[in-house]
């Protein structure tokens, strides 16, 4: 298993509030190197396949909704132990509760509208990955 890689997505709202250089800028501050790089719309499929196990939850239909309002990035990121390096940089789900300097403190405004996406282990990275990119996209 890949330990040196992660997925991650720049929410809608990130787009929206015009974060897109400073998120990616602390990314790359942070030592991370973008080895791939998409900016698209998913469509509701889409959305709803990505976030597949969060099906049975509450706030699943909101999930879907937000993440197809408007264009994300999408990135795979490499790092060495990139998905709990990752985690770390992006803080909790919830702003309230993230970090100081963390991505979440800094630009998300709720639980549910959170700036970002990070794979939660190395197995999802790659699943996540290979939802976005083609080999011939990854410049590792
Ligand atoms: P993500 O998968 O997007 O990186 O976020 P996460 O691991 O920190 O959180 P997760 O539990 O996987 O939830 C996925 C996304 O669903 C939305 N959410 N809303 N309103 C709510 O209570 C709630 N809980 C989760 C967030 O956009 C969260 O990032
Ligand atoms: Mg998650």
């Amino acid at each position: 298993m890949n330990t040196n890689r992660t997925f991650t997505m720049l929410k809608p709202d990130s787009i929206e509030q015009g974060n897109m250089l400073p998120i990616l800028n602390m990314i790359e501050a942070a030592g991370f190197k973008i080895i791939a790089l998409k900016y698209k719309r998913m469509t509701r499929d889409e959305a709803e396949k990505f976030y597949s196990i969060h099906s049975d939850k509450p706030f699943f239909n909101d999930l879907v909704t937000f993440m197809t309002r408007g264009p994300i990035v999408a990135a795979a990121l490499e790092k060495d132990n990139a998905v709990d390096a990752f985690r770390t940089l992006i803080g909790s789900t919830d702003p309230n509760e993230a970090e100081e300097g963390t991505i979440r403190k800094k630009y998300a405004k709720s639980k549910g509208e959170n700036a970002v996406h990070g794979s939660d282990s190395d197995e999802n990275a790659e699943i996540e990955i290979s939802f976005h990119f083609d080999n011939e996209e990854i410049f590792s």
